[in-house]
Parts: C-alpha cells; sequence; structure tokens
C-alpha cells in the first residue's frame, strides 16, 4: 500500500481543524500507546443519550479510566443484556484491522465478520437504505467504528455499537465502546449525530441522510484512510 505523500501536514491540519490534543507519538494519528489524554470518557456532555430502556440500559456508564490503555464501556456488555437474539460480534481489538482491506463503499468502508457481507453491501448499495446484518462494521476514518450487534442488543441504537479507536503500527486499542454515550476523541457524541440520520439509513449518515456534516471533506478522509498506520 503506498503511503499518501503529504501525509503528516494533512493530519496535523486535520488535528488543528478539530481540536485534537492528544497527538504526542508524532505521526499526526492521535492516540497511539497511551499518549490520549483525552481518552474518551463516556460521561459526555451529551444530553438526551441516555439509555432509558432496552438491553444497553441495563448498566450505568463507566466514567473514569485511568488512561487511554482502558476501554470504556456504557453499553451492556453482552453477558447480562435479555433480549438479545441470535448471532453477535463482541469486536476484540485484534478484530480491527487495516481499513484499506475493506469493502469501499463511496467514503466509508465496510466489511462483515460474520459472513454476511452481500448483504451488508446490499443495504449500502440500496437507494432505500435498509438494516446491516449482524456483524457489520463500518469505519469512515480508522479512529471511529460502528459495528452491528445481535438483534435485541442496544434498540436504541439500531444495535449499532460505537467505538473510539487508537491505532498505531502495533495495533488497536479500544479507547471507548457502548451505545449512547460514547464520544469521539473530539469530545463529540457519536449517537447525538447519527441518530439524526432519516430511519431508512440505520443511523449511517454519509453525506446526505440528515446528519450534521463532518468538519472534514473527502480528500482529508481519504488520506486518513491512506494513513491507517495499521496497513502494510
Ligand atoms: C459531529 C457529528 C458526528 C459525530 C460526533 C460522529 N460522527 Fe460519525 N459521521 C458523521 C457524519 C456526518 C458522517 C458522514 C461523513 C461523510 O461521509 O463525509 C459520519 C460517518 C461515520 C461513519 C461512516 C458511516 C456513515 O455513517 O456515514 C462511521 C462508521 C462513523 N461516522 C462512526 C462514528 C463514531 C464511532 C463516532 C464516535 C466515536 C462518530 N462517528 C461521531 C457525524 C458524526
Amino acid at each position: 500500500m503506498s503511503a499518501p505523500r503529504s501525509r503528516v501536514p494533512t493530519l496535523v491540519l486535520l488535528c488543528a481543524a478539530l481540536a485534537c490534543a492528544s497527538d504526542s507519538d508524532g505521526d499526526g494519528i492521535g492516540g497511539s500507546t497511551g499518549s490520549s489524554g483525552g481518552a474518551a470518557s463516556t460521561e459526555s456532555t451529551s444530553g438526551g443519550a441516555d439509555e432509558t430502556s432496552g438491553a444497553a440500559g441495563s448498566t450505568s456508564g463507566t466514567a473514569s479510566t485511568t488512561g487511554a490503555s482502558e476501554a470504556t464501556t456504557d453499553a451492556a456488555d453482552t453477558s447480562g443484556t435479555t433480549g438479545v437474539v441470535g448471532e453477535d460480534l463482541d469486536m476484540t481489538p485484534e478484530d480491527f484491522v487495516c481499513v484499506l482491506d475493506w469493502e469501499l463503499v463511496r467514503r466509508f468502508r465496510i466489511t462483515n465478520l460474520l459472513g454476511h457481507l452481500d448483504e451488508a453491501l446490499a443495504v449500502a448499495e440500496s437507494p432505500d437504505g435498509g438494516v446491516y446484518p449482524v456483524g457489520t462494521v463500518i469505519q469512515l476514518i480508522p479512529g471511529e467504528a460502528m459495528v452491528k450487534r445481535a438483534v435485541g442488543w442496544s434498540p436504541e441504537t439500531n444495535d449499532w455499537e460505537f467505538f473510539s479507536l487508537a491505532t498505531s503500527a502495533d495495533g488497536t486499542e479500544i479507547l471507548a465502546r457502548g451505545a449512547t454515550r460514547v464520544v469521539n476523541q473530539f469530545g463529540g457524541n457519536c449517537f447525538d449525530c447519527h441518530s439524526a440520520a432519516e430511519p431508512q439509513w440505520d443511523l449511517v449518515c454519509e453525506t446526505d441522510h440528515g446528519c450534521a456534516p463532518l468538519p472534514i471533506g473527502p480528500d482529508l478522509i481519504e488520506m486518513l484512510q491512506n494513513g491507517d498506520p495499521r496497513c502494510p
């Protein structure tokens, strides 16, 4: 995989644009090896994102971690949840790999780790939207992912689990994961934004599904994907 030519300046620009304060390892991609003082805390400023019902509401948010090395979780883990039906995908850090290994659909990368890629791609390509199958993993940038859990895992989020990730050549570290309370490294609550997508899009925002736009354009997104430090 060829390295993008102007990767570092671009990433620095991105950091400046998004008030990224976590890069201490000089690669412009914040958050490797404990550099992230701002590791996403689950106790965010998100009004209205609290779980009120459903399987995901059965545990309360864990607020503090000792640092970026410890993942925070707000949604229920699958043990102890009720109402979960059928297959599930409980991601480990090792399940996250170089995003370039996955299918590119428009701007995002998509795979399905339970063998339902054709179905996932059919939803992604459908002009009418649809519900992504369990096991679908979608990433726009290496540091964030949404993963389709078992039916009933979190009705409020359409069973999506959101992840904030730190990536380095050594692999992937899960900074935060959960349903409604996960925030990215810039303090934005995933669910708050993604829940604005019109219902037929299953919380996938893209550019025209009703979400507020991201402050980064396609060039930077592509640059971040090509600069994924996990890629060979
Ligand atoms: C400020 C609102 C906002 C926040 C906060 C946000 N997103 Fe997004 N996200 C978007 C928008 C808008 C897009 C589509 C951007 C594009 O295609 O250019 C997007 C795209 C994505 C995609 C690709 C699929 C899609 O929906 O288009 C994934 C995966 C994703 N975001 C995950 C996350 C995760 C995980 C978090 C939290 C850690 C997060 N996002 C936080 C608005 C947001």
